[in-house]
């Protein structure tokens, strides 16, 4: 009944309005809230982008230290939330663990909830900011088999990420301030990006009225796939098994072979037609990073710059508009800041989280919002009758 548009993908359906990011993927710009994300990388800390993200402006200092006040007052997990980690083996994919522990999140705080009430979901979402990188760090602990490291409330947030993720009980923890800031760029630039397959999937869960922290888990188990955040963890394993700039050839037939299922990962997206400008900025980090730790020949960093000049230079990525997209350089990052391969999509899903709860939120007091209810074009059986077991 009635008539309907078949898009499988959505690669033609806007699926809500949204006044959070603009993507230009022809020209490859990216806006958050209007700025652009070159700007923000450079002038502002990942805390300021997501007052911005959450409140359409950015902060002035009095109500950046207030957001950052109200953030470090929930760093810490509910202790029992704790126990739950000891459930899972210690093998566990960190992501597996993340989706359960962020969902059991709801079970502490939903009684309380009124998700008509801003205040409330101003709440969740300081809570959910606050809480992902304790609940990230942990995951890692746990699989590294490491004690937990409670939050710091004296460091910055990014610091604060750094030292649960690095300290130990035995050692003082020294930060190196231009690793933090390669860190909080890599958050900068996964904050959000419009209508993305987690976002929708945040937001399809949250039309329902359903638990905030039930709905941010369905879109942390998107961005698992690795057509999507897990491409990060995808890129390095790739890198790794071409191993050298010699077999870079081989690897680009592969990709390009119809018969062949592999594609070269950090290569390619649904929007940018063009450079991905966050993969611009993260190859800079990356300079910045290895140069810092005078890793300046690292082979899998030059192996990825000549796979994207020699893949730039190729008709078949040429006539597709294949571009390297901002997972490209972020696993080389990550793995310089000693951040385990395993660990880059619970990073990603930690960045991602604000943009994820500042489209619920906006979704939730959007009244023109339904339950989002796809149809389908159905290929199945015709009607037909049911024959008893005994006759089939
Ligand atoms: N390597 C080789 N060929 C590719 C690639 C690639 N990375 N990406 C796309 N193609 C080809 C694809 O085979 C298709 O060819 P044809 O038209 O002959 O069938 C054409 O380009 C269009 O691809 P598509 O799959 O129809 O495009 P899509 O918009 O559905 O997919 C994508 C976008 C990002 C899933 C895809 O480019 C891809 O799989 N890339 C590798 C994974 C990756 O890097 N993902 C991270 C995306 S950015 C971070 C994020 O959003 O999470």
């Amino acid at each position: 009944t009635g008539v309907f548009t078949y898009d499988p993908g959505f690669t033609s359906t806007a699926s809500c309005s949204s006044k959070i990011t603009f993507i230009d993927g022809d020209k490859g710009i990216l806006l958050y809230r209007g700025y652009p994300i070159e700007q923000l990388a450079e002038k502002c800390d990942f805390m300021e982008v997501c007052y911005l993200l959450l409140h359409d402006e950015l902060p002035n200092g009095r109500q950046m230290q207030e957001f950052v006040n109200d953030i470090t007052y929930h760093t810490m997990v509910h202790d029992q939330l704790t126990d739950f980690y000891k459930g899972f083996r210690r093998d566990a994919h960190p992501m597996a663990t993340i989706v359960a522990v962020v969902g059991a999140l709801s079970a502490f705080y939903h009684h309380e909830l009124d998700i008509r009430c801003p205040i409330d979901r101003n709440l969740s979402a300081i809570r959910l900011i606050a809480k992902m990188p304790t609940i990230v760090a942990m995951s890692h602990k746990y699989s590294s088999g490491m004690p937990f490291m409670y939050p710091q409330n004296k460091l910055g947030y990014v610091e604060n990420f750094m030292y649960m993720m690095h300290a130990t009980p035995c050692e003082d923890y020294v930060q190196n301030p231009i690793l933090v800031r390669a860190m909080d760029r890599i958050l900068i630039l996964h904050a959000d990006h419009e209508q993305n397959a987690s976002t929708s999937t945040v937001r399809l869960a949250g039309s329902s009225g359903a638990n905030p922290y039930a709905c941010i888990t369905s879109g942390i188990a998107c961005l698992w796939g690795a057509a999507h955040g897990g491409a990060n963890e995808a890129v390095l394993r790739m890198l790794l098994e071409i191993g050298d700039v010699s077999r870079i050839g081989e690897f680009i037939d592969k990709a390009k072979d119809k018969n062949d299922p592999f594609r070269l990962m950090g290569f390619g997206h649904r929007v940018y037609k063009n450079y991905d400008p966050r993969a611009k900025l993260m190859r800079e980090t990356c300079h910045e990073v290895l140069n810092e730790l005078g890793l300046h020949d690292d082979p899998l960093f030059k192996l990825a710059l000549e796979l994207e000049r020699i893949a730039l230079e190729d008709e078949y990525f040429i006539e597709k508009k294949l571009y390297p997209n901002v997972d490209f350089y972020s696993g080389i990052v990550m793995r310089a800041l000693g951040i385990p391969t395993v660990m880059f999509t619970a990073i990603f899903a930690m960045a991602r989280s604000i943009g994820w709860i500042a489209h619920w939120d906006e979704m939730i007091s959007d009244d023109e919002q339904k339950i989002g209810r796809p149809r389908q074009l159905y290929k199945g059986h015709t009607q037909r009758d049911v024959v008893s077991i005994s006759a089939r």
